[in-house]
């Protein structure tokens, strides 16, 4: 059950992939990372997620214009803003659009598909993203999820360090 857990395997080996080949995705693929999202668990079980799919090229330009760190927008096939509506979930939106996030992430990674998160929420892209995908004031953009087919391989690391782990008591 420890040795090749597929999801232990894909939470240990999933890496930020910003370099692709320019392949299409496979819409049946697409489908299913995109519908990952929806699984993620959710404060209340209120799941304010909302995901707007991207792949107007024009506005994937737009976005990366509008993103310091997100340049590798235009060289890929597509996109995920995953937004949150505040008015269900208040504060909590963040929390679930996280989940939601890394659940995108994961089952790219599980399609052999590259992704990377970029951050949204707490910026001052959040206003500019809004307004660029029309976005209502009460749904928040939380992140954005740049994929495309993997044109760079990523190690796995080690990363468990043991001095954070603490036991009952800091
Ligand atoms: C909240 C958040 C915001 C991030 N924003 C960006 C970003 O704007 N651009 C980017 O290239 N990577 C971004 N990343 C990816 C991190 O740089 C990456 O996860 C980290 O360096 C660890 O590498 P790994 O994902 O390969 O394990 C972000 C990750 C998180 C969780």
């Amino acid at each position: 059950m420890l040795e090749n857990n597929p999801v232990l395997d894909a939470i240990r080996s999933r890496r930020s992939i910003r370099k692709y080949t320019g392949e299409p995705i496979a819409e049946p693929v697409r489908r299913a990372i995109l519908e990952a999202g929806f699984y993620a668990p959710s404060a209340m079980n209120r799941r304010p997620f909302h995901f707007v799919s991207i792949t107007d090229r024009e506005l994937m330009q737009k976005l990366s214009d509008l993103h310091p760190y997100a340049k590798m927008l235009p060289q890929a096939d597509w996109a995920i803003i995953v937004c949150g509506d505040e008015s269900v979930s208040g504060p909590f939106y963040m929390d679930d659009c996280a989940a939601a996030t890394q659940n995108i992430l994961l089952a790219a990674h599980s399609l052999g598909v590259g992704a990377v998160w970029c951050g949204v929420d707490h910026t001052e892209r959040q206003q500019p993203f809004g307004e660029l995908l029309g976005l209502p004031e009460h749904i928040k953009a939380y992140s954005l999820i740049v994929l495309g087919m993997p044109a760079e391989e990523k190690e796995t690391l080690d990363r468990v360090e043991p001095d954070k782990i603490h036991e009952n008591r800091w």
